[in-house]
């Protein structure tokens, strides 16, 4: 399925993408900017951004069940990142909404 119409990038290729970055550190936030810069690709008009975090929470959590990680671990890991998408998708409409008032 494409995910980034900009890019032409499909889910198959980001759920590579941060199986590759896990393996390198299983514990890092993972964020969309991340997965593009690892594929030498750009956020254009990032609007496949929310798609490419679902992505990458599904994905962490499945990487992590494979893993046989602790479910204490996986459930802090897991509350961390959702807490972390949240915030940073908050900040981005609170931007989006200031952007739009000055306009
Ligand atoms: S749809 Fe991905 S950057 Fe535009």
């Amino acid at each position: 399925m494409l995910v980034c119409s900009c890019n032409y990038i499909t889910d198959k290729e980001i759920r590579e993408v941060i199986y590759e970055l896990l393996d390198a550190d299983c514990w890092q936030l993972i964020v969309p900017a991340k997965v593009y810069h690892a594929m030498e690709k750009r956020g254009r008009c990032c609007g496949c951004f929310p798609n490419v975090v679902d992505l990458i929470i599904q994905t962490t959590e499945e990487y992590h069940a494979r893993r046989h990680s602790t479910e204490a671990e996986i459930f802090d890991f897991m509350s961390r990142l959702r807490k972390f998408h949240e915030e940073n998708r908050r900040a981005d409409i609170e931007r989006r909404q200031k952007g739009h008032r000055a306009a």
